[in-house]
């Protein structure tokens, strides 16, 4: 399948996995290129610019295919070190990056001096705008479907995407509640031209986590998310279990009033306890309602092979079907 976004990434199958933190190590993003799609290192995993070189190094070693890395610009008053890690990148010879939280245009000259091409994930149009506006090369459109932040509009993605396909003139992959071929179809007709995919690449085997959270998705239905944090407005969608119950009791009995320190205990720290040691109920961790489609946990390849089958069995078969009628 050839659409501007393979065009501009150099990738075979419109299927982007997005940057996810704990996740997106090597393993996954080598094994999403080598499938055909983009795989992505999630940067700020790393903890200093050098280790995420090394993980670059390692990915490479995996892969001969494209792979980008995720900046994810984080609500924090100490930020980390940002020019570092765009450097590790820039010397890695990264040629993809995926930026996500805040305006990146402070790192866009550089990267793109060095050729590489950014995709920024906006939750909203006039976002989605704001980085055309300041020349990024792609857009990845989140709907409130999404694992991890929504942004607090609440525009699903049967409305969002067509307004994007309204307004932007750089091509733009669907993101949030992404799964199968049925998604990739969607996403093209409403617009898009691929899609972003981020809770179903969590339960694939090269996943490097633990099999508590992939068996925990494939369990898991569609009314299983829940949103926390909207009182702070840093809203995200999680999975619930024990420590999201408490933080929502915690944000029910402060209102108007809770801080971020209230809610430490689930929030902070957490995501190496849930990914590498399975305990599920650890604290709060990112997941798209898209959990109530998933029901395996096939290889990486297995998955975007069937994701591909189907997209192409919809058009050639169920849709010109539907037409030819
Ligand atoms: C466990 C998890 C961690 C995530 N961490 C990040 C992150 O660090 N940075 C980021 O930009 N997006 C992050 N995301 C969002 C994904 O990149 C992607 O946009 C989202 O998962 C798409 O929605 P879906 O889960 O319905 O596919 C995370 C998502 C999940 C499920």
């Amino acid at each position: 399948m050839k659409t501007r976004i393979t065009e501009l990434f150099g990738i075979e199958h419109p299927i982007i996995q997005g940057g996810m933190h704990y996740v997106g190590f090597a393993e996954l993003a080598a094994a999403v290129s080598n499938a055909g799609g983009l795989g992505i290192i999630t940067g700020l995993t790393q903890k200093t610019p050098a280790d995420l070189a090394n993980e670059i190094r390692r990915c490479r070693e995996m892969t001969d295919k494209p792979f980008g890395v995720n900046l994810t610009f984080l609500p924090v008053l100490k930020a980390p070190d940002y020019p570092g890690y765009v450097k590790a990148i820039v010397d890695g010879g990264v040629k993809i990056v995926e930026t996500a939280g805040n305006n990146p245009q402070k790192w866009l000259p550089g990267l793109h001096e060095a050729g590489v091409k950014v995709i920024h994930k906006c939750t909203s149009v006039r976002h989605s705008l704001k980085a055309e506006a300041i020349g990024c090369d792609a857009v990845s459109v989140d709907g409130f479907e999404c694992g991890g932040h929504p942004g607090e509009d609440d525009i699903p993605n049967f409305i969002l995407l067509p307004r994007a396909a309204e307004e932007l003139k750089i091509p733009f992959v669907a993101s949030g509640g992404m799964a199968d071929g049925r998604s990739l179809v969607a996403a093209l007709a409403l617009g898009a031209e691929g899609m972003n995919m981020g809770t179903r690449f969590m339960a694939t085997k090269e996943a490097p986590i633990h099999d508590n959270v992939k068996q925990a998705l494939v369990a898991a239905s569609e009314l299983d998310t829940r949103l926390v944090m909207r009182p702070l407005r840093n809203t995200e969608r999680v999975l619930r279990n024990a420590a999201t119950d408490a933080l929502l009791e915690k944000e029910r009995t402060l209102g108007a009033s809770l801080k971020f320190e209230d809610i430490i205990e689930q929030v902070a720290g957490v995501y190496p306890k849930i990914m590498k040691d399975g305990a599920m109920d650890a604290g709060v961790w990112s997941c798209g309602m898209v959990a109530g489609l998933i029901r395996d946990v096939p290889t990486v390849k297995e998955l975007i092979d069937r994701i591909m089958a189907e997209a192409d069995a919809i058009i050639h078969q169920r849709l010109a079907g539907i037409a030819a009628r």
